[in-house]
């Protein structure tokens, strides 16, 4: 649970997705996003089924797992997603996101993640009602609200996100689970404010952080400590 602790707002999390930086320099970029103060790096996993483009694999998690002192979050945007969990539960990820659209037994889904030694997240695409997920949210560690239309990054963020996000707040203080609520695709500093105000833990973000020349200013950006 992190929305508070004793009474007192927590600060919301910064994972960053590495989808938008330079592919020869990777490694480099975790790193540096790492040392600036992100909580956790983001790896976007794309098959070209699920969503039109492909991106990394897990020989990508266990390159960079051996350079990193921050939690990775694996984001799975394909088809089959439980033939996978073994590689990259093995490369390093802390988290696997799986998604709602593509997903058959979440309950399994979610129990062969935790059985490999992961976290549990569910993924929803901006067209899945909150609605749908709401009975399978306890089995969850992580609720990700996608922004976006998944397969890319640089796309403007879907306004009619934020319903979806005070829904699922709501849900989760009324049932006292401790399913953290993160939002993935369009977050800047415009927008931050509002997506956590709405009940968000957790911002994913990508090309803003991969863009910006200071990473340390633009998370503090992001968080809203710095103007
Ligand atoms: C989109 C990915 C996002 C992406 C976010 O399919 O899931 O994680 O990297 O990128 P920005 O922040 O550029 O929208
Ligand atoms: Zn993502």
């Amino acid at each position: 649970m992190l929305r508070s602790i004793d009474g007192v707002p927590a600060m919301p999390l910064v994972s960053a997705s590495i989808l938008s930086a330079d592919s020869g320099a990777l490694r480099e970029e975790a790193v540096r996003l790492a040392r600036a103060g992100a909580d956790s790096i983001h790896v976007d996993v794309m098959d070209g089924h699920f969503v039109p483009s492909i991106s990394f694999g897990p020989e990508l998690v266990r390159a960079l797992h051996a350079h990193l002192d921050i939690p990775m979050q694996v984001h799975l945007m394909l088809e089959k997603p439980e033939s996978f969990i073994p590689s990259f539960a093995d490369g390093g990820a802390d988290t696997l996101i799986f998604h709602y659209e593509c997903s058959e037994d979440l309950r399994h889904l979610a129990g062969s993640a935790e059985g490999a030694g992961c976290n549990a997240g569910l993924a929803i695409n901006p067209e899945t009602r909150f609605g749908l997920v709401r009975d399978a949210i306890s089995l969850f560690d992580l609720l990700l609200i996608m922004g976006v239309h998944p397969g890319s990054g640089g796309q403007a963020f879907i306004d009619n996100t934020l319903e979806k996000v005070k829904e699922a707040r709501a849900f989760v203080e009324r049932e006292k689970l401790g399913t953290v609520i993160a939002v993935d695709g369009g977050v800047k500093p415009e927008n931050s404010m509002r997506i956590i105000n709405a009940g968000a833990d957790q911002l994913v973000v990508g090309s803003y952080l991969s863009s910006a020349e200071d990473a340390k200013e633009a998370i503090g950006r992001l968080k809203g400590i710095i103007d």
